[in-house]
């Protein structure tokens, strides 16, 4: 018989995670302070790029990224025939340009490691660079193309994925205030609203984003993560195609929407829980987008937004059940790609609750890994 679970947060994490344990049969029940994909989820660019978002080496979160993309083909589709809504599921490739001849050779390597995991990264340059993006700047001198990369329009997807979790039964329990998770001496899970409602569940998901931190006291554990806030801003393109890839760089990336716009970010600043978009903030995109497309120096962004990245101390996510209340799980802190590891999170938790083995280690993000000692 399915088990009853309670998924604390309705971003893309809760939302996949919800939709995943529906699937198998359970009974859930998502618990969302404010408006289901109102924080990060709805404000991400959406790109699924595990190999531009990890160009050092292939360490367990690349892998975990790289699984998430192959899950994605089939999930979306899911989503989409579940909901009965669609959103974009787009096929550009990315292009991650330099400037100098000297940084060709970091463009090798990394070539030469992401070949060995089914990718088929080339290096362009010359003409053949411009066939393939012809509005670049010719200031760009070389790029890594990989023809694999995709992006979806994140804000479409959450809605569906919302739709996908009504559809199949999920309660989900919305603009509630802030939900706090109380101990339960009997081995099942418990939250408790700002009105005082309590809820009980057989297990309890953690998937509050840059607000995961909030719980360590009522979880006993180190918590460290915090927002980074993300400014990003987007252009309508004056002609359809006139930008076809996702392009990065080292000051950020622009992504081509099937919709015409041109969304271009991102900053990475401290700033609290403030989503604020700042004059500076934007001004440095905008210095850095005509560096690569010079047309946009002449048009202004006609839209600016800004998102909370839930980091980590270590940079990787925390995944996995609480050894002290094997009640409690977590699916937390997914940094810059949680839209990319939404599939490979929800199937991941799923499993952990069938008491099954995720087909992806999860050792690395073990949630005790920065508790040393117990937190009063
Ligand atoms: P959120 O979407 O923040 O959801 C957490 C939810 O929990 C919120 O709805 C919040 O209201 C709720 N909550 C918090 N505390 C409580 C509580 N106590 N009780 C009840 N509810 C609570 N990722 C990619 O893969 N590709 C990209 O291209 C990409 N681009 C990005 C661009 C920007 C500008 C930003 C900001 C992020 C981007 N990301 C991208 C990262 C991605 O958006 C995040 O990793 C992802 O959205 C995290 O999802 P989440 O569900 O954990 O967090
Ligand atoms: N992954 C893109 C961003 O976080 O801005």
């Amino acid at each position: 018989m399915g088990k009853h679970i309670l998924i604390l947060g309705g971003g893309v994490i809760g939302l996949s995670t919800a939709f995943a344990c529906a699937q198998r049969g359970h009974r859930v029940t998502v618990l969302e302070q404010g408006r289901c994909g109102g924080q990060a989820s709805g404000a991400a660019a959406g790109m699924l790029a595990p190999f531009s978002e990890n160009g050092e080496g292939p360490d367990d979160f690349f892998r975990l990224c790289l699984a998430s993309l192959q899950l994605y083909p089939a999930w979306q589709q899911t989503v989409k025939e579940v909901s009965g809504r669609t959103f974009e599921y787009s096929h550009t490739g990315s292009l991650n340009v330099v400037y100098h001849e000297s940084d060709r050779l970091a463009l090798a390597g990394r070539a030469a490691w992401q070949e060995r995991f089914g990718a088929q990264p080339q290096i362009v340059e010359g003409a053949d660079l411009h066939r393939l993006e012809p509005a670049l700047s010719p200031a760009v001198h070389a790029a890594l193309y990989h023809p694999d990369e995709s992006h979806i329009y994140a804000p479409d997807y959450v809605l569906a994925l919302e739709e996908a979790c009504r559809k199949s039964g999920v309660q989900i329990v919305d603009h509630l205030g802030s939900v706090r998770v109380i101990a339960s001496p009997d081995h099942r899970a418990c939250a408790v609203d700002k009105k005082g409602v309590t809820y009980e569940g057989d297990c309890l998901v953690v998937c509050n984003g840059a607000w995961a931190g909030e719980l360590q006291e009522a979880l006993g554990l180190q918590i460290p993560v915090y927002p980074i806030r993300g400014q990003i801003c987007a252009y309508e393109l004056p002609a359809p195609g006139s930008v076809r890839h996702m392009v990065f760089g080292s000051q950020g990336y622009v992504v081509p929407k099937a919709n015409g716009t041109l969304v271009c970010g991102a900053s990475e600043d401290v700033a609290g829980f403030d989503t604020a978009v700042t004059e500076r903030g934007i001004q440095r995109l905008l210095n850095w987008n005509h560096r690569l497309y010079p047309f946009l120096e002449e048009l202004e962004p006609y839209h600016r937004w800004a998102g909370l990245r839930p980091a980590t101390q270590d940079g990787y996510p925390l995944l996995g059940r609480l050894s002290q209340q094997p009640a409690i799980l977590m699916a937390a802190g997914h940094y810059r790609n949680g839209i990319l590891l939404s599939p490979v999170t929800g199937q991941a938790v799923a499993d952990l609750i069938d008491d099954r083995t995720p087909q992806v280690s999860l050792a690395r993000f073990a949630l005790e890994r920065f508790t040393r000692q117990p937190v009063r």
